[in-house]
């Protein structure tokens, strides 16, 4: 550790470990003390400012996602926090803000982390918004660029869309010049999705490409957005032109996609899947560092945003990963530590 200026360890440092996997998420998960030693040569100590509960977490906890890590583990696949200390050899100043490496147990007051996976944050800027950065805004802009190239002017439909994934998308297909088709399914969500900018929103339902082509003028669809899974997959696919691709890239009915044969064959339908994972894995580090330098000032001037029900302390995991996996939230799950 750096001697130049005296640091005292902070006496009490808190996790969110599991140490099995259930299908309660809540049962599994519980908050500890622990402690950490000075950062070695090359370590940054790190406060955690801010991390969210995403969906793919609480999967990760009943052992449903795609990506599990061994056990035991520490909860928490994002967000935010400030240095408060450095080992040998590091130049990232103390007290700058940064990204925690993705999949580092974030659910976390402190945690140890190698200086050079640090991505440093600008100092204005909400942190608990600025926790959700490295997952949902890069998923919402890659589907809108991957699958199809969208002429400014062009309609996107999605469902799920008043997840954090579906306002970020609408507020970046906005600056893009694209129109939304946005599908929910429930009435009261509506209104949410409008105040982001959605340019039509419906609720979901077995006559919506019908409600769709009345809202659109019959407007030629060619990217549908998926995130629901089962029949929802199918009115997406309904609701788009011949030849249009519907991009999956979340179940949460917990439903396999059900598309129609008559949809592949006679509308010459294409499903897709999308996984951010994938992505980070054949992205350039350009590519990467061009994206998110994209969407941090973005982010950090509250021109993206996701909505917030409510934020938790780590000592009430349990409440909080209640609240995160219970449908009809107002917005997101975020874990503030004390
Ligand atoms: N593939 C990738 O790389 C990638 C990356 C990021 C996120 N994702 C996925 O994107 C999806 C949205 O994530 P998020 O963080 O944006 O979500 P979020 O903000 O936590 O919102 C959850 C959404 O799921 C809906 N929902 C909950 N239970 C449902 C059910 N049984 N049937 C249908 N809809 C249901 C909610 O609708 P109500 O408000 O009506 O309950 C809400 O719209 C998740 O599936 C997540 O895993 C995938």
């Amino acid at each position: 550790m750096s001697h130049d200026t005296p640091f005292v360890m902070p006496p009490i440092m808190q996790r969110a470990q599991y140490a099995s996997r259930g299908p309660v998420p809540q049962d599994v998960i519980e908050c500890v003390e622990f402690t950490l030693p000075a950062p070695a040569a090359g370590e940054a100590l790190v406060q955690v400012l801010a991390a969210p509960i995403n969906p793919s977490d609480v999967l990760t906890l009943t052992g449903q996602y795609g990506a599990l890590p061994p056990l035991p583990a520490v909860g928490g696949n994002e967000g935010i926090g400030r240095v408060l200390a450095v080992g040998d050899g590091v130049t990232l100043p103390v007290g700058t803000r940064v990204v925690l490496p993705l999949a580092c147990g974030t659910w976390s007051s402190h945690l140890l982390a190698s200086a050079s996976a640090l991505i440093p944050l600008p100092d204005e800027g909400d942190a608990v918004q600025l926790s959700m950065l490295m997952v949902n805004p890069p998923t919402a802009a890659l589907l809108l660029s991957e699958f199809v190239t969208l002429e400014p002017g062009e309609w996107v439909i999605q469902n799920t869309a008043n997840s954090a994934v579906g306002l970020y998308l609408v507020q970046l297909a906005k600056r893009r010049g694209l129109r939304t088709v946005n599908v929910v399914r429930r009435a009261d969500a509506i209104a949410g999705v409008q105040a982001a900018g959605g340019d039509v929103v419906l609720t979901d339902g077995p006559d919506l490409a019908t409600r769709v082509a009345e809202a659109t003028n019959g407007a030629k669809i060619r990217l549908g957005i998926d995130a629901t899974g089962g029949s929802a997959t199918e009115r997406i696919a309904r609701s788009l032109m011949v030849g249009g691709t519907v991009v999956n890239y979340g179940a949460m009915s917990g439903e396999a996609c059900k598309i129609a044969a008559a949809s592949f064959i006679f509308r010459d339908i294409t499903l897709r899947g999308f996984w951010l994972a994938f992505w980070f894995r054949n992205a350039t580090p350009e590519q990467q560092r061009a994206l998110y330098a994209e969407l941090v000032p973005l982010v950090a001037h509250g021109v993206l945003y996701a909505p917030v029900q409510r934020t938790y302390p780590l000592s009430a995991i349990k409440d909080a990963v209640i609240a995160a996996a219970t449908p009809g939230r107002t917005g997101k799950i975020v874990l503030v530590p004390e």
